[in-house]
């Protein structure tokens, strides 16, 4: 096994495709996902010790899973206080936002059921899909003729998964129209904000309530890991929804809940984000001027996305890694997003714009970009 284990390695360095765990470095930070410096902010921090040091009679781990030993009043209040937030009328805490796609999608379609996505849509949201027992169809990414074409020949109760922010190009979904298209169907509209948290609304509540669409949409997923600057991810919906995944979701069943210090975190983190007035002014104005001095730059590809997630396509493998080679150097950190995580020929820098970058380290970065990009 051993031999085959290092020749399917020996394929992936052959196609460029090797995935290697590199260190965090002291570099301008352009690739995370801490949109609004949430998780490196001394205030939350101090906030989290503070209200931590008030618990010290709560277990450090949370010794069980939910339904067995791991849940406490604290996390139950902590998801009507989120759900309410999101203007939805409950929630469920999941370990991550890949757990809460991976639970969600494999316990609530059945066998004769339908699931449609769109073709980028998260690998978590794929991974549910995989494990559900109903019939899945992509459509391809926005198209909602083709989305319409699937809609018609779909059979049982049917489900269309999207993303409001897409994570690897960083546009939008068309929500309005797909929920008009959902309704025309009575498709049930599932909808990762994973990278709208945060950032859209004017609260940072997301896309559908900034559209004020939480009503027309079936169940929401939001991500911690993201703009909240922690950790997790939780369902939106009704709270029979909830009971329903506290006793199908199997990601939520079969494992260890999340530590008290891990609910806290995120409890301060959204304390926090209520009172914020208002990030998302800040990365808009900055997403718009790397916009502008990159157009600026004629011929660099440029995927049309007006979020934090910034995409230059640099077709293949090899290419892509040795640009952002370039650019971390220049002391940028930048990262290479590389095929198969996306479609061959779409290999991509993905810039990620926070709340914290300045004016002038978008200039710069724009100009190592020009070197790097044009070979200059
Ligand atoms: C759209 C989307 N959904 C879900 C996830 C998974 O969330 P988490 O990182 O909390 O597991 C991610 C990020 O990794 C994502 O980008």
């Amino acid at each position: 096994m051993e031999t085959e284990i290092h020749n399917r390695l020996e394929s992936l360095i052959g196609s460029g495709a090797l995935r290697t765990l590199g260190n965090s470095t002291n570099l301008i930070d352009f690739c995370s996902n801490d949109y609004l410096g949430f998780a490196q902010s001394n205030e939350l921090r101090d906030r989290i010790q503070k209200e931590y040091r008030k618990h010290i009679d709560i277990n450090i781990g949370a010794t069980g899973s939910r339904l067995i030993s791991g849940n406490s009043e604290f996390v139950e209040s902590l998801e009507a206080q989120i759900a309410l937030y999101h203007h939805a009328e409950a929630g469920l805490i999941f370990n991550s936002g890949y757990d809460a796609n991976v639970g969600l999608f494999s316990s609530i379609p059945q066998r004769n059921d339908t699931i449609i996505y769109d073709s980028l849509c998260h690998a978590s949201i794929r991974d549910g899909i995989r494990l559900s027992l109903a019939k899945s169809f992509g459509f391809r990414h926005n198209d909602m003729e083709h989305l319409e074409q699937r809609l018609q020949n779909a059979t049982g109760n049917i489900f269309v998964a999207i993303e409001s922010v897409y994570s690897m190009d960083g546009d939008f979904s068309p929500l309005l129209e797909v929920v008009e298209v959902c309704k025309k169907y009575n498709a049930n509209l599932i909808v990762d904000e994973a990278h709208a948290t945060g950032i859209f609304g004017k609260k940072g509540e997301g896309k559908v309530v900034e559209l004020g669409l939480q009503n027309d949409v079936f169940v929401r997923v939001h991500t911690f890991g993201k703009a909240m600057g922690c950790h997790g991810g939780i369902v939106l919906g009704s709270e029979n929804l909830r009971n329903y995944l506290i006793n199908y979701a199997r990601s939520f069943i079969y494992t260890t809940a999340m530590s008290f210090h891990s609910y806290l975190s995120i409890k301060c983190a959204y304390d926090k984000l209520s009172v914020s007035s208002h990030n998302n002014l800040i990365i808009s104005s900055l997403v718009s001027l790397f916009k502008v001095k990159i157009k600026l730059l004629g011929d660099i590809e440029l995927i049309d996305s007006s979020s934090p997630i910034q995409c230059i396509l640099i077709p293949g493998n090899d290419k892509v890694c040795n640009c952002a080679d370039e650019i971390q150097k220049a002391g940028f950190n930048v990262k290479a997003i590389r095929s198969p995580t996306v479609p061959k020929g779409k290999e991509r820098l993905r810039i990620c714009i926070h709340e914290f970058n300045t004016e002038e380290e978008i200039v710069k970065l724009s100009e190592v970009i020009r070197k790097v990009v044009t070979n200059e």
